[in-house]
């Protein structure tokens, strides 16, 4: 009884088996799909939304939808009548007259080429004869960031992949936001409006993103970043915890979401949003000026500064930033020729670290004195994965967090230092 039932199953499996790839000879059509070999992934055509609008996408195959890539985003079919094919060793997308909408678009001579989807999620442009992979879709992502895949950005040129959001819910077109990696001086995350930051994580220190408070290392949160020196290219990834279906989605409003599968409910549940309060909006408080989100009003300058514009910070608008009250002795030669200042600094504590730190390779006991001596060092930071941290020019993009963040040091004159608790 036991093995014919066991027969039963095995054959219901075999004949049931759904295919996972396309090739020339087995196009799909609308209507028709391809599913993964553990049946994890499903790509086929769909309708977002409110659109009638068809588009070729890659979706979890048994959880509720979430579209984690598609092909022709910018060139949807009209009516019913798309095909996915292979044509001249390219994956295709086209319409009812023949007319090629979406292609993955590699120069190659390749006669036979097959697209496999994997349970990882990814779509796989094969060689038939070499096996050589000619294209594969985590390299050409959407607004998602799944398990396996990585955000790639270059030290000499910046991000080489993004994420791009749908512009809304019923368009998967590019909207105007993306999220990737800046490499800079420390690597950081960022969500980018056109090419304006519009988010930030801070610094990363090898385990976290310093700006992101309740983040933990690899080993409980999943994120990775590796720099490899020699070809400048940095990749950033996570992998799933306890093997919970998971991933990251940038979404229209330009927010980094992860998203993880709860089991019981059978609903995502956003793990980490990258716009928890309107502090994590970039740049909010201008120049020199610092957001908590628990005061009112949130933005307010940093002790030793005052607003550029009293009205216009009056009335709300801050971007226009603050500054210095008490202009910085800087540094002289003293009678004995050394050089010295009465300069010091102001301990601000659990602190998201403004952008564009350098990092020097002092150690924390002479971080301080590092800046102390440098005219265009405005402050210091010490984290102990990144080492002593230094910022000249403006400071961008601080916040006050309720927990974590690091101790930071803003320079000050000597006259100001008096006034508040101050560790010159
Ligand atoms: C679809 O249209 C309805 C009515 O206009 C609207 O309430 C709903 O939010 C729309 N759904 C999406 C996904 O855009
Ligand atoms: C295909 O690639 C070529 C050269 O890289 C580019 O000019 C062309 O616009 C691309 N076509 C599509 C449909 O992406
Ligand atoms: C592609 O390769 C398979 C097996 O190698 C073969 O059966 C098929 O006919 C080939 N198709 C073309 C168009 O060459
Ligand atoms: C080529 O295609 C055939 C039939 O689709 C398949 O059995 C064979 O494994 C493929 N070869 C390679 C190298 O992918
Ligand atoms: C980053 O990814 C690229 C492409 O997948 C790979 O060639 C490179 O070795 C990776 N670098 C690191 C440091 O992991
Ligand atoms: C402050 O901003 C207002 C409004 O933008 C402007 O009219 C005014 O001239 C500014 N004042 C100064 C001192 O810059
Ligand atoms: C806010 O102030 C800046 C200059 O400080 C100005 O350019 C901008 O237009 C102002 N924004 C609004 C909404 O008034
Ligand atoms: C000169 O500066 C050095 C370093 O700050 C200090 O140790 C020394 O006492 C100063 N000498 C005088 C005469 O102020
Ligand atoms: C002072 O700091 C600036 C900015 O970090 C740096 O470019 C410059 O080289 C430093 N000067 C000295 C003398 O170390």
């Amino acid at each position: 009884m036991i093995i014919f039932v066991a027969f039963l199953c095995s054959s219901y499996v075999y004949l049931g088996t759904a295919v996972d790839t396309i090739t020339a000879a087995r196009p799909i059509r609308d209507s028709e799909t391809i599913i993964s070999k553990g049946s994890v992934y499903k790509l086929g055509f769909f309708s977002p939304g409110n659109s009638s609008y068809r588009y070729v996408g890659i979706w979890f195959n048994s959880l509720s939808e979430a579209y984690v890539w598609v092909a022709n985003r910018n060139m949807p079919i009209k009516d019913s009548s798309g095909v996915v094919t292979i044509q001249n060793g390219n994956l295709v997308v086209m319409d009812g007259q023949n007319q090629v909408l979406w292609s993955s678009n590699v120069s190659n001579s390749v006669s036979n080429a097959s697209a496999q989807l994997t349970d990882a999620g990814n779509l796989v442009l094969k060689d038939n004869e070499s096996g050589r992979i000619l294209w594969d879709s985590f390299h050409e992502p959407t607004d998602s960031l799944l398990v396996g895949m990585q955000l790639t950005s270059s030290k000499s040129t910046g991000p080489i992949s993004r994420l791009t959001p749908w512009k809304n819910p019923s368009d998967p077109s590019p909207g105007s936001f993306s999220a990737g990696i800046d490499p800079g001086n420390i690597p950081q995350a960022y969500v980018w409006n056109d090419n304006s930051p519009y988010w930030r994580s801070g610094p990363w220190n090898g385990q976290v993103f310093v700006g992101i408070p309740d983040m933990y290392s690899i080993y409980i949160d999943g994120y990775k970043l590796a720099v490899d020196d020699q070809s400048g290219l940095v990749n950033f990834s996570y992998s799933a915890l306890n093997n919970v279906p998971a991933y990251l989605v940038l979404t229209s409003k330009g927010i980094l979401e992860r998203r993880e599968w709860n089991t019981e409910n059978k609903i995502w549940e956003i793990g980490f949003g990258s716009q928890e309060t309107e502090c994590d909006i970039y740049g909010l408080c201008g120049e020199f000026g610092n957001c908590n989100p628990k005061k009112k009003p949130i933005c307010s300058c940093v002790n030793g500064f005052e607003p550029k514009n009293v009205s216009e910070w009056n009335l709300g608008n801050w971007t226009g930033g603050c500054v210095r009250k008490r202009p910085l002795e800087c540094v002289r030669i003293n009678q004995t020729g050394e050089v010295t200042t009465t300069d010091g600094f102001l301990k601000l504590r659990m602190m998201k670290v403004p952008d564009f730190a350098e990092r020097s390779s002092v150690p924390i006991e002479t971080c301080r004195e590092q800046c102390l001596n440098n005219c265009s060092c405005v402050a210091y930071a010490y984290d102990h994965g990144i080492g002593c941290m230094i910022w000249a020019g403006g400071l961008y993009d601080l916040q006050t967090f309720s927990s974590d963040g690091e101790d930071l040091y803003i320079r000050l004159s000597h006259l100001e230092l008096g006034e508040f608790n101050a560790t010159a």
